[in-house]
């Protein structure tokens, strides 16, 4: 995507962390129109201050649940003839060992990442194909990429986030949409608030890398640096290799997790 002026974007969970950040970067680069869904309307509403020249479709609801979805694609139809920018941003985790994990966490972790995710792009995808330079962004996790213990749960949502981006990627080949799966690490938001971590990207770095990715037409964006890169081929090329460094960090990993809820 080269150009940000005059596209029409639709994000959820844009009012706090990665999402915010990434409306930022477009903002700066020219983008005004933005709708924006979300479970909590007053996180929402503090945008418009925030960039007060945009133009911004609140809308309050619950990704997963698909009357919510109808009602906000129908609300951007009637204000819009297309869309340019689909961003598949929010997301909620819920962590610890699976048997602590409460089944009414892990039906909504899957609901909202994945589940919410698949019925936006299905719903949005119409007004998407009437665009001559669109893209979607679908936020995945590196726990995407590689699972890792006391995230069961989340993981299975964000390896099914990277499959869906590769199998709509090749469905929708005819068509000038780009889609491009973001893989942030631990970056510090709300959603890493209740996890003891130490030092974090910062939603700012995944939302320029974002872009980055975006301008430079590219499949894949994967915060985390050489190592992660790295730890990505050595856990598909040598599981069994990888499962001893987990094995490492297994303790360390409980402690860090036990507590980490944002749903
Ligand atoms: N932070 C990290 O370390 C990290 C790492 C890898 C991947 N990610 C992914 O990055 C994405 C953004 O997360 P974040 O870190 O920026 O955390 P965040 O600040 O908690 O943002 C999540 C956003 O999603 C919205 N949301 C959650 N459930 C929703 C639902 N059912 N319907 C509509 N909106 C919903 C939230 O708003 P409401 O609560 O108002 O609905 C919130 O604005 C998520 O997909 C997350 O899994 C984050």
């Amino acid at each position: 995507m080269k150009n940000f002026e005059n596209k029409k974007v639709v994000i959820s969970g844009g009012g706090s962390g990665i999402g915010k950040a990434i409306i930022h970067e477009l903002y700066q680069k020219g983008t005004r129109d933005f709708a924006v869904i979300g479970r909590d309307l007053d996180k929402l509403k503090p945008l418009q201050n925030e960039f007060p020249e945009a133009r911004f479709l609140l809308f309050q609801g619950d990704v997963s649940k698909p009357d919510a979805i109808h009602g906000f694609v129908n609300a951007i139809s009637n204000a819009w003839d297309e869309v340019d920018v689909l961003i598949n941003n929010a997301g909620v985790v819920s962590a610890g060992k699976l048997e602590s994990i409460s089944d009414e966490d892990i039906v909504s972790q899957i609901n909202i990442n994945v589940t919410g995710l698949v019925l936006l792009t299905k719903h949005v995808l119409p007004l998407l194909k009437k665009s001559q330079e669109a893209a979607i962004i679908n936020v995945s996790s590196g726990l995407g990429l590689i699972g890792m213990p006391f995230y069961a749960p989340y993981a299975a949502t964000k390896g099914g986030v990277r499959l869906f981006s590769e199998a709509i990627r090749r469905e929708l080949k005819d068509f000038p949409i780009q889609v491009l799966t973001v893989y942030p690490t631990a970056t510090a938001t709300p959603m890493m608030a209740s996890a003891k971590m130490g030092s974090m990207d910062t939603p700012e770095l995944v939302a320029q890398k974002t872009m980055e990715g975006l301008q430079t037409n590219k499949i894949d964006v994967i915060l985390g640096g050489d190592q992660r890169l790295e730890d990505v081929k050595n856990n598909l090329n040598h599981p069994e290799e990888f499962d001893k460094k987990a094995a490492t960090m297994y303790n360390a990993l409980l402690e860090r997790t036990s507590n980490h809820r944002s749903m």
